[in-house]
């Protein structure tokens, strides 16, 4: 189910799910790449004369009016990028969305505050979600959900209102889908994934999943620890999943049943504390304890020679997924990594992923442009567990995932 299949909109009220998660400090986005996403929907929207009703979530609020987590801010900055005005509605389903929504006129739009500041949104209770759900299908004629990075929620605004009115999917949802298609369906060899990010625990799906169907498997992040650790080297202070090890011992015995080659760190960077200034050294993964601080010393990001084999395994690479920083990128001196591996991906004469918002927002950060990589997915946990083979629930109620 396209916009297409919806028919003419032209009048008609269209509640849209976007996922405008944007990082933002002090009040200020810092990486306006979800709002972007979104436009090209939203535009085709308003350009059929709809009335259009955007609703989203940011952050993870509990179910209570957070003014940090308030939309008010990507409202200006969708307002920008629209060149035209985004009524901002103080509440989600209250009188002043009520107001936002009658005060529409075609080819206009509103967007609704953060979703959940209800509880309903993501209440593990049915009726509780179908109840909220109920009050967002009241300001429309019809829904379009086009949050990819939401699609994997069993959520009100994800699963339940596409429900409740004739429902679409919009242009994000389908050109991600095209994407991570053809990383599953089959993917050109040789075939890289580059997974890295703080915790191997919300990896060992994908992992597991993946080794089959991959040739090299990378590993950088504050998850490498936990594999090294699985080897038997001592890591400091660094990040660490004890209760992890057992299974990533599995992986590795596995990936060498496989001929999948595990690519670990050969060394660090160590740092005396974790702090954007703090003193620090390269040192080899037997050697992470061998500085002047000793088991206090933590790892913050893969060393240079490290970075140098990543590179090298990457540009030879076909096809390239990666998920994750490699280092803590936003400290300068623990950027050096992830800046290297996003370098080598602008190589890949193939088709080159970046999935996730962190990823996203890091390589944006280190000063490149999004059209250097082959795609740049909006769903960071929505890409992963795609790509793991899960059902979504988001994709399954509009008949996209069968
Ligand atoms: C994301 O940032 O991955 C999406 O916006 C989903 O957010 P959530 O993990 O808080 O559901």
């Amino acid at each position: 189910r396209t916009l297409e299949s919806l028919g003419s909109l032209s009048g008609k009220r269209v509640v849209v799910r976007c996922d405008l998660n944007v990082p933002l400090k002090d009040g200020v986005i810092t990486d306006d790449g979800r709002v972007r996403a979104s436009l090209p929907t939203l535009n085709a929207l308003l350009n059929a004369g709809a009335r259009v009703v955007v609703i989203s979530h940011l952050g993870r609020p509990k179910g209570a009016p957070d003014a940090q987590y308030s939309l008010a801010p990507v409202a200006q900055r969708l307002s920008e990028l629209l060149g035209s005005p985004v009524t901002f509605a103080s509440d989600t389903v209250g009188q002043g969305a009520r107001d936002a929504v009658d005060g529409l006129a075609d080819g206009q739009i509103a967007l609704l505050e953060n979703l959940r500041f209800n509880p309903g949104e993501t209440s593990k209770d049915d009726a509780e979600r179908r109840a909220f759900a109920e009050q967002l299908a009241a300001f429309g004629d019809a829904f379009v959900s086009d949050g990819f990075g939401v699609v994997h929620r069993k959520q009100a605004s994800v699963y339940d209102l596409p429900q409740l009115l004739p429902s679409a999917a919009g242009t994000l949802i389908a050109e991600e889908l095209d994407v991570l298609e053809r990383l599953t369906a089959k993917p050109e060899r040789p075939y890289a994934v580059v997974l890295g990010g703080s915790k191997v625990s919300d990896k060992l799906g994908v992992i597991g999943h993946l080794l089959p169907r991959v040739d090299a498997l990378l590993i950088g992040g504050g998850m490498l620890f936990t594999f090294l650790a699985a080897l038997g080297h001592k890591v400091g202070s660094s990040l660490l999943e004890e209760d992890q090890i057992d299974t990533v011992k599995k992986y590795l015995a596995n990936a060498e049943e496989l001929g999948v080659d595990i690519l670990l760190p050969e060394d660090v960077v160590v740092a005396a504390s974790f702090a954007a200034d703090a003193d620090h050294v390269v040192r080899d993964v037997d050697a992470i304890e061998d500085t002047p601080y000793g088991d206090k010393g933590i790892g913050l990001d893969i060393g240079p020679k490290t970075a140098a084999a990543f590179a090298e395994r990457i540009s030879a690479s076909t096809t390239v997924f990666w998920n994750g920083p490699m280092g803590v990128f936003e400290f300068d001196a623990f950027a050096a990594g992830t800046k290297t591996v996003a370098e080598a991906l602008t190589t890949v004469k193939g088709l080159s992923v970046v999935g996730g918002g962190d990823s996203a927002a890091a390589i944006r950060a280190l000063g490149f442009s999004d059209d250097q990589f082959g795609h740049i997915s909006t769903g960071g946990g929505a890409s992963l567990e795609f790509l793991e083979g899960k059902r979504l629930p988001g994709l399954e109620v509009l008949g996209w995932q069968q």
